[in-house]
């Protein structure tokens, strides 16, 4: 991209800033209010919160790691915050226990709109910042497998946007416990997501939809892979990993093609014999054609064992509705798991803050709201045919990850 072209692109947005200020009455001057500054208040919040995305380089179309980076965007920026859509996560606070939420707290959410709305100061001017990079590597060390993607992928110069599949062998003889999976992208900028299962040898499931799918790990920019004491997924001696990574260019690369090729990385439990509990995924999935004339899509699953619940993912489901999950036990009585607004681009693996223990005869409700009913019938009208898996799915499925309930306590 030329540098008329950025100048250009910033000028629109300085222009486009300028007139969401200019009709909010009091504001037609641009006095500085403000008592944050970029340099001592607002910086440090964009590097911790930000910066895995809105670096040089990054998935972000810019970077906010300089004030003059940022400063442009400060209408962008209060829009983003106030709509709830950066940083990007899609659960429900309050709903729920969710662990490590990629939230603002009420106080960085405070500093920064303070800041967007009250003059943009910049502080003290002789003030150095400290310079952000990229940071491209493996969050958890090396990983105790690295499997490079077999070939290059090139997001063609006419394409914004493309998935990719991907088929890994593993080498592994016998069977070995898996407890993170991590994805170091080739070339950062246009990898938006990956997902990354167990390739099943069994066929499409009863019904005709996808076979039901062991996934190891939805993968996101910056997101920390998340290893828990105890527990891992089998998996099985020579098994293979299927990879789907979402390419997605940001304006600066249009018209650009721009290659790939990811390192997927495996670590293994170290100790898998002494008391690992195998993670296992257990869909949750509704029939197709299941909305009503509301929109609303309601289906639950009855649990047949006792678990305790560790995650929850919504792996088959369309983009942009309202999905609620509440598990309701044998003696009435009801635990909310999730609340969430699901976007395409950014589903991922929600870990519960701790175990959710479900006896056995626990129904796990799901309500989906679709909003739009153009979704409606496009969710619900099935596309048979390799477009599909990009499509809106036929049937949404979530799944559960769960470890065996602990047996009760013998009374002594
Ligand atoms: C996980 C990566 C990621 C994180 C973290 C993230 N962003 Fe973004 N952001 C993006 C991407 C990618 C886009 C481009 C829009 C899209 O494709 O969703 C974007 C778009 C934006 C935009 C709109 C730009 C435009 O084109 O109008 C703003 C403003 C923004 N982000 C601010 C923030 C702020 C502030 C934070 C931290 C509090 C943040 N983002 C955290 C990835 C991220």
């Amino acid at each position: 991209m030329t540098i008329s072209t950025v100048r250009l692109t910033v000028v629109s947005a300085l222009i486009v800033a300028g007139i969401a200020v200019a009709i909010q009455p009091g504001e037609a001057h641009k006095a500085i209010t403000s008592k944050y500054t970029y340099n001592d208040d607002v910086f440090p919040i964009l590097r911790d919160r930000c910066a895995s995305c809105h670096v040089a380089g990054g998935v972000a179309p810019m970077s906010l790691m300089t004030y003059d980076d940022a400063f442009p965007w400060a209408e962008s920026i209060r829009a983003e915050l106030v709509a709830a859509h950066m940083p990007p996560w899609n659960a429900d606070a309050g709903y729920g226990e969710i662990a490590r939420a990629h939230t603002l707290s009420p106080k960085e959410l405070d500093v920064i709109l303070t800041w967007a709305t009250g003059g943009n100061p910049r502080g003290s001017l002789d003030q150095k910042l400290p310079v952000v990079e990229l940071k491209n590597e493996w969050k958890l060390g090396a990983p105790d497998l690295a499997l490079k993607l077999p070939a290059e992928f090139t997001l063609a110069a006419d394409k914004m946007e493309d998935w990719q599949e991907f088929t890994l062998a593993t080498g592994t003889t016998d069977t070995r416990w898996v407890r993170a999976v991590d994805l170091l992208p080739g070339t950062p900028s246009i990898v938006r997501s990956a997902t990354i299962v167990v390739k099943s040898a069994a066929g499409p499931a009863a019904g005709g939809g996808p076979a039901p799918e062991h996934v190891l790990a939805l993968w996101l920019p910056g997101q920390e892979p998340a290893p828990h004491d105890g527990v891992a997924f089998k998996l099985p001696g020579g098994a293979q990993l299927g990879v789907r990574i979402h390419y997605k260019k940001t304006w600066q690369f249009e018209g650009k093609a721009l290659t790939d090729r990811s390192t997927v990385g495996v670590y293994f439990s170290q100790n898998p014999d002494t008391g690992t509990h195998e993670l296992l995924s257990l869909p949750i999935e509704s029939a197709a054609a299941a909305a009503g004339a509301d929109h609303v899509v309601r289906f639950s699953q009855t649990l047949g064992e006792d678990v305790q619940a560790l995650a929850l993912s919504p792996d088959n489901v369309p983009g942009n509705i309202s999905m609620q999950v509440e598990a309701v036990k044998p003696d009435g009585s009801r635990v909310p798991m999730i609340r969430l607004n699901t976007r395409a681009d950014w589903d991922r693996r929600y870990w519960f803050e701790r175990p959710v223990t479900l006896p056995r005869g626990t129904r796990v409700e799901v309500t989906a709201n679709l909003e739009d009913p153009d979704m409606l019938s496009a969710a619900f009208t099935s596309t048979p045919g390799a477009a599909a898996a990009q499509a809106r799915p036929s049937s949404m499925r979530l799944t559960l990850n769960v470890i065996p309930a602990p047996p009760k306590p013998t009374a002594p």
